[in-house]
């Protein structure tokens, strides 16, 4: 009796088709794990950004910067009082101060962008 010479190839053919089934369905749930990573990872960075970012919010940039020296409601502490530092430093000033030091203040240039202008303008107007 003679053998069917297409059947070894139509087994081969199978096992392909159902090599490239199997692979196709390892890769879409890899590709699931991937994405479950990576919206949590983007989740964690929104949080931490959140955490981190204060959208310009003046009084929250100065307690997360400055407060530890100047008091949390600017009376003063290590540093000096800042309750009245618009009668005489303007916003300029102010930036440049943040930005560069002055004496025994270390420059706090992790403040920057729109937080230092919001900042900067918010203690020229105290006065
Ligand atoms: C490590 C402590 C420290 C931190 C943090 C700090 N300062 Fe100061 N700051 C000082 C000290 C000390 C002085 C006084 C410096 C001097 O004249 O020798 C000062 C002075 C100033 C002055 C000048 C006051 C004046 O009447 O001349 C301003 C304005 C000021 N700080 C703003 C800020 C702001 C805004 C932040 C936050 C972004 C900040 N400081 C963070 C310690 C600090």
């Amino acid at each position: 009796m003679r053998r069917n010479p297409v059947v070894p190839y139509a087994i081969i053919a199978i096992l392909g088709v159902l090599t490239v089934v199997i692979i196709s369905f390892v890769g879409l749930n890899q590709r699931a794990d991937i994405q479950v990573a990576e919206e949590g990872g983007s989740e964690q960075t929104e949080e931490s950004q959140e955490g981190e970012t204060t959208g310009g919010d003046p009084e929250a940039v100065f307690q997360a910067n400055c407060a530890a020296c100047h008091g949390g409601d600017l009376s003063g502490g290590m540093g000096p009082a800042l309750t009245t530092v618009g009668s005489t430093h303007s916003a300029d000033e102010i930036a440049d101060i943040i930005q560069n030091g002055i004496g025994s203040m270390p420059a706090q240039s992790q403040v920057a962008g729109e937080e230092l202008t919001a900042l900067s303008e918010w203690l020229s107007e105290q006065k």
